[in-house]
């Protein structure tokens, strides 16, 4: 499996689901190749937030190697699946890939954990440390369902 998660900076969510997509798929033994990317430009070369590097931390993860890069439609070759952190930024994947969007390999990563519900991973990025906790939760256990789903 290749796996891509996507948001709009690259700098909150999408490392930290990078970092526990990583970390979960190592444990179990698979041999997973787990990306991020964001739709804007704003942080590219940076690495994550300092909260996400914290948070991850906390959690025995470390996400502080990863540089933030700009999502391109050329990663629909390269990824099996890509989950996006929110509805907005799927907008914006379908408005920078254009012709090369192919739907059935995306989804919101919640609905892994909550199918249908196209709930969207908050954006922590104007908040505090309790939103980026928060965001670890939603994503962590997201991201047990997907190696439950995929570790055939
Ligand atoms: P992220 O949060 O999408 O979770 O990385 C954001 C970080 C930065 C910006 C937006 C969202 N920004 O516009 O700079």
């Amino acid at each position: 499996m290749k796996i891509l998660m996507v948001c709009l900076g690259n700098i909150c969510r999408s490392p930290l689901a990078e970092g526990i997509l990583q970390h979960k798929s190592r444990l179990a033994g698979l041999d997973w190749v787990v990306d991020s990317a964001g739709t804007n430009g704003y942080h590219v070369g940076e690495a994550p937030h300092h909260l996400s590097q914290k948070v991850a931390r906390l959690n025995g993860i470390d996400i502080s190697g990863q540089r933030a890069r700009r999502f391109s439609g050329v990663d629909f070759d390269q990824y099996d699946k890509i989950y996006a952190m929110a509805g907005d930024v799927v907008e914006e994947m379908k408005r920078l890939a254009k012709k090369q969007f192919q739907a059935g390999k995306v989804d919101l990563l919640m609905n892994e954990l909550l199918p249908g519900s196209n709930m969207d991973v908050p954006d922590p990025w104007y908040g505090t440390e309790p939103g980026y906790h928060e965001v670890y939760k939603m994503i962590d256990e997201a991201c047990d369902i997907i190696i439950s789903r995929y570790k055939l």
